[in-house]
Parts: C-alpha cells; structure tokens; sequence
C-alpha cells in the first residue's frame, strides 16, 4: 500500500521569513511522528527550494517545484531547467497546473514536454489535470480528463509506478472553497485508473498515487481519504499555515490506521 501524500502547493504566496517560521513549526513535531504511512510534500517558489532543503533535513518532508522549463538549457531568460532542480536532489516537480494552463496558456502538449524533461532528468512529475466548471456542468468531464491524459502522457514510458503522480483538481474547487464531494472525485479517479490500466498495465494503474486537489482542508480531507481511489491530496490555500498543514497529516495518518 502506497503511503498518503499531503502535499502543499505554496504558489506565489510564500517569503523567506514566512518559510522559516512554517519550517520551525514544523519540523520537530514531525520527526516526533511516526510517518512511515504518509509522504508530506511541500512546493515553495524557485528561491527557496534549497533553503526548506536545508529548513527540513532529516524530516522526512519532500520538497518539490511547482513548475519547470520545457527547454534544457540556453537564452531562456526566467527559465528553470529541470536539471537545475535535479542538481539541487529534488525529487518532484508539479507540472501542468490550471493556474499554468489558464494563465500561461500551458497546452497539453507543452505540458507533455516539461513531463517528459522532469523524467529525463529524474524528477518525478505530479501531474495536474481537471476540468472546467463550464466543462463539468457542459457533461464533458470525463472527455476532457481523458483528452489531458491521452496528451500530457502520450507515449510516455512509465515502467515504475513510483515514478510519476497524477493530481486531478477540478478547476472550480481550486481556491473557490467549492469542494469537490468524494463521491465525485472518486468517479474520475476511477476514469483515470482505468485509462492507466488500458494504456499502461493493472500493476501501473493501482499503484500510480492519484492525488485529489482543490479546496482541501482539515475538514473535508477525512471524508476524501476514505474513497478508494484517492491517495492523498494537493492543498493549496490549507497548506500555507503549519497548523492546518499538521493537522491534515494527523488525519492522515488517523486513515491509514
Ligand atoms: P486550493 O488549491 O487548495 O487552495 O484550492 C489547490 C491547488 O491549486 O493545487
């Protein structure tokens, strides 16, 4: 059994004083934790990536990228390579966020290319996808999950499970405080596994960690664990305060218990 992932995506709202304090307020409670049933992941802006490296040593909270450049290297002026996080030891990298795709015009196929350097360069990707309001309440939810993985992973050889992870956030539960229920974020993560069993095989499809994100928080994640398919949850807004942030592990690891 995979362990839960409560991972936090800081987005643009995090400054290196602010990340100290959330580091000190976390870091002893959670070495005095038992967490072998659950994988914090925090994702700070690129300048501080390697300080909460260095905040966190010994923790066992992962740090990841919330994004990365689909190019190697060269004149790509506020670019950052995928081997420049590499050669800091990160392990993930978020990539294809809606926040990307709304605002920087990300398409699956740009999305595709920053995955397929995230792997190239050992990182393993967390993979965003979700739909729409206008798409879910248009009927085409399942279309367009379908069409976001049949894009972003076209080809792409996933031989360890372990080496990718798949965040579906709905688009209207990112930031809106409108939650998806757990009934309706288990029915595309079920979508999602059984397009992972008929592109990949069953053993990719139930052990690939799918995430659930939008507007999770201490209260509602309890009820989103208890779904089958949903391994743990992408936390925006939730995550920026060390107290929310221990208590969704705790719940966490309440679930898995
Ligand atoms: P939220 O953000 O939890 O604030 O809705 C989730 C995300 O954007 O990953």
């Amino acid at each position: 059994m995979s362990k839960i992932v409560i991972a936090g995506n800081w987005k643009m709202k995090k400054g290196l004083e602010d990340i100290r304090a959330f580091c000190k307020a976390i870091v002893s409670s959670l070495m005095a934790r038992d967490m072998a049933g659950v994988m914090p992941i925090l994702a700070p802006s690129y300048p501080f990536l390697d300080l909460m490296q260095g905040e966190l040593k010994g923790s066992p909270v992962k740090i990841a990228a919330q994004d990365v450049s689909s190019h190697p290297a060269g004149a790509f002026t506020g670019e950052v390579s995928a081997a420049m996080l590499s050669s800091l030891g990160l392990e993930y990298s978020i990539v294809g966020h809606s926040e990307r795709r709304a605002h920087h015009d990300e398409s699956n196929e740009l999305v595709r290319e920053k995955l397929l350097m995230l792997m190239d360069n050992g990182i393993k990707p967390i993979l965003c996808i979700g739909e729409t309001l206008l798409q879910r309440d248009g009927g085409s939810t399942k279309e367009v999950i379908l069409e976001q993985l049949d894009g972003c992973l076209r080809n792409v050889n996933i031989y360890n499970a372990e080496n990718i992870m798949i965040a579906y956030e709905p688009v209207w539960a990112i930031g809106t405080g409108r939650t998806a229920t757990g009934e309706q974020a288990q029915e595309v993560h079920r979508i999602i596994r059984s397009w992972l069993n008929n592109t990949y095989n069953q053993a990719i499809a139930d052990e690939i960690v799918i995430l659930y994100g939008g507007s999770v928080k201490p209260e509602n994640l309890a009820g989103l664990l208890a779904m089958p398919d949903i391994d743990g949850g992408l936390i925006g807004g939730a995550s920026l305060q060390a107290d929310k942030y221990l208590k969704m592990i705790d719940i966490a690891l309440e679930s898995r218990k």
